[in-house]
């Protein structure tokens, strides 16, 4: 409105032709714009929830946060929980579960959702930290009022090897796995083919890297995904943890725009970016089928050169030929053959 009004003045007195209006006009809106233009809630593709407010609107009464056993703080559970009351998804995914505390805060908000249903997907079958427990033991343990004839949990492997089972039409995904490279990323390219249009994909752990650093510097993938796929983003205007408040909140959503398919090999290319870890061979042999299956042969290549490439970079042989030890003997090596040289 501002704006306008200024545009307008402006264009009356260039008709006027009012030289100095126009340069004390131009200068002032010089230190108007630059804070408008930080307002994220301005801008027409980010949605910025206010959580403060969420807090007594969010049904979270009978959930005891202590028994959660969570990773998440109290904004990022309830602004989880207000997306799903919001846009009252029918088929939800979560994949990455370990105790089960997200997948307790998703059970209750889909409790007054009418054939709502849940299915969670963990690689493991136990806890990592925990072999005594298994992979969302909370949920019967500790929320037994919780209705779990609406929830499914697959646990032991990837995405790809239940997403049949699960479905098409996935309307709501929750995403909190491995936070680095390749990670999530292929994560989000398992379900990508079994969304359904204007689905809603909410990543956990997007400033992870920002957490601890220089720690969790390698956990940015939630963070590139987040910027990458296209849609509009929602995020929390504010959000903490263990008391200290967040440069940037650590939980974001995209609703995602329709003919996702189009943008296929933005997201694949993404797998050219440093690797830190690599999937083991049975995962990957599952991923080159699956994505026989679902892509084209030009996004498949890419993924076939990143395995080629990074195989070999992370491989033990390579990271001991690049560690310092390894180095210095290469130095003191060569110093040696030099003394050889020229000793004879
Ligand atoms: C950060 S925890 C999940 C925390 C949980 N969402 C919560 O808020 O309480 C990450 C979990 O993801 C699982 N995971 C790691 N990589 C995975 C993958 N590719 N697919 C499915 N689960 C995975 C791990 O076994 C681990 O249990």
């Amino acid at each position: 409105m501002f704006f306008k009004l200024l545009k307008r003045f402006y264009d009356t007195t260039y008709n006027l032709n009012y030289q100095y209006a126009k340069v004390i006009i131009v200068i002032g809106s010089l230190f108007v714009m630059p804070k408008d233009f930080c307002m994220a809630d301005r801008r027409p593709n980010v949605e910025v929830i206010d959580t403060d407010i969420l807090d007594k609107k969010e049904d979270l009464g009978q959930l005891d946060r202590t028994k959660l056993n969570i990773q998440m703080s109290e904004p990022e559970i309830r602004f989880l929980s207000y997306l799903i009351r919001r846009y009252k998804p029918k088929k939800i995914v979560e994949i990455g579960v370990a105790a089960g505390g997200s997948s307790v805060v998703i059970l209750n908000a889909i409790k007054n959702i009418p054939n709502a249903k849940l299915y969670s997907i963990d690689l493991c079958e136990k806890m990592g930290n925990d072999h005594s427990q298994r992979i969302g033991f909370v949920v019967d343990r500790h929320f037994s009022h919780l209705n779990k004839s609406n929830w499914r949990l697959y646990t032991g492997n990837i995405t790809a090897k239940f997403i049949d089972e699960i479905g098409k039409d996935i309307d709501f995904v929750f995403i909190d796995t491995e936070h680095r490279n390749p990670g999530e990323i292929l994560d989000f390219l398992q379900i990508l083919p079994y969304l359904k249009r204007g689905a809603i994909v909410v990543f956990h752990d997007v400033s992870c890297h920002l957490l601890y650093y220089p720690k969790n510097k390698t956990q940015w993938t939630n963070c590139a995904l987040l910027n990458a796929i296209k849609g509009r983003k929602i995020i929390p205007r504010k959000d903490s943890w263990e008391g200290v408040e967040l440069i940037f909140p650590n939980i974001g959503a995209i609703k995602i725009e329709n003919n996702q398919e189009k943008f296929a090999f933005d997201y694949f290319n993404m797998l050219t970016l440093p690797w830190y870890y690599f999937p083991d061979e049975e995962q990957i042999k599952t991923l080159k089928d699956f994505f026989r299956k679902h892509y084209d042969d030009f996004c498949c290549n890419i993924f076939e050169r990143a395995i080629n490439e990074y195989r070999q970079l992370l491989s033990k042989k390579y990271q001991e030929e690049n560690s310092i030890l390894h180095r210095f003997i290469m130095f003191f090596r060569a110093i040696i053959n030099r003394i050889v040289h020229f000793s004879f």
